[in-house]
């Protein structure tokens, strides 16, 4: 029987870290290890499926930016549209993955499972995690289930959806959490718990964008001033979401400088700091969706 063709994207992360210290798992370089270099650290991958290989960037991926994003939505959904790949799989670090995971899903439409997958661990360290959740996000990618599930991350055995992904810790193996829903499911074998909570993909025409608009977040602390939110105005952002205090309580003294902000035509949304509202989004995602909105005002 023929195996299922799984596309893969590397882009770098701590997955493809390298130390010259088994033992380092914090000071090591990420976006070292070639694509090819990390599929041979996982010769089981052979049984699963045919893999081909892209090697789109090899970036910590803090250093990620919209531009990234939108390189990397085209690239999937390039390998999306060849009727001989089942699936893809895309390796990106973990810093900001919940971003980048996010933006695909709500550009890309709806159809082959597209599966993030990542590492705490560079792959010389002991017990690396990396090898392990690449064979998983292709476990996960080969599964007929996984299909019209939208975008979806593998971290230390668990299935996320990229709508819930969240990072929750700086070091641990399990820091990738789904607050409020839990996992979606189990990635060896892949075994799904419930159905995701999320809206319709948008899947948005990327070919007539340059650039992605730009929207920024403000988290406000106690007694945070108010002329914040001018001064990021004046950087250009033409959207922002506001963090704000408990159930997105929004400080008297911001009132008028909100309203201000609006009518100069600023597109300000509102989420929660405390990142743990089951019914909104986080402000890091909140910022990733008004960054797609925007696009379609534009
Ligand atoms: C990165 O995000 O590229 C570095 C950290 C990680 O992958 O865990």
């Amino acid at each position: 029987m023929s195996k299922p063709r799984i596309h893969l994207i590397a882009t770098g992360g701590t997955i493809a870290g390298v130390s010259a210290s088994a033992t380092d798992t914090t000071a090591y370089r990420a976006g070292s290890l070639t694509a090819q270099a990390l599929l041979d650290t996982v010769p089981p991958l052979a049984e699963l499926a045919e893999l081909s290989v892209e090697q789109l960037y090899n970036l910590d991926s803090k250093d990620m930016s919209p531009q990234h994003w939108l390189g990397l939505a085209r690239a999937a959904r390039a390998a999306l549209e060849r009727d001989e790949v089942d699936g893809v799989v895309i390796t990106h670090g973990t810093d900001t993955l919940e971003e980048s995971a996010f933006f695909l899903d709500l550009v890309l439409p709806p159809g082959k499972p597209v599966v993030f997958t990542c590492a705490m661990r560079p792959s010389s360290a002991l017990s690396a995690d990396g090898p392990m959740n690449l064979y998983g996000a292709v476990a996960v990618a080969c599964s007929a289930e996984a299909a019209g599930l939208g975008v979806l991350v593998v971290s230390n055995d668990r299935i996320h959806t990229a709508r819930e992904a969240t990072k929750a810790h700086p070091q641990a193996l399990d820091a990738f959490v789904s607050p409020d829903t839990g996992p979606l499911g189990w990635a060896r074998p892949p075994t799904f718990l419930h159905r995701p909570v999320r809206g319709a993909a948008r899947a948005i025409e990327l070919d007539a964008i340059d650039a992605l608009p730009q929207v920024e977040i403000l988290t406000v602390a106690a007694g945070s001033s108010p002329r914040l939110l001018n001064a990021c105005i004046g950087t250009g952002a033409r959207g922002i979401i506001l963090a704000l205090p408990g159930n997105s309580s929004l400080p008297q003294s911001w009132e008028a400088a909100l309203a201000a902000a609006r009518a100069a035509g600023c597109s300000v949304l509102v989420a929660s700091r405390t990142g743990a509202d089951p019914l909104a989004l986080t402000p890091l995602k909140a910022r990733v969706r008004l960054i797609t909105t925007l696009l379609d005002e534009e």
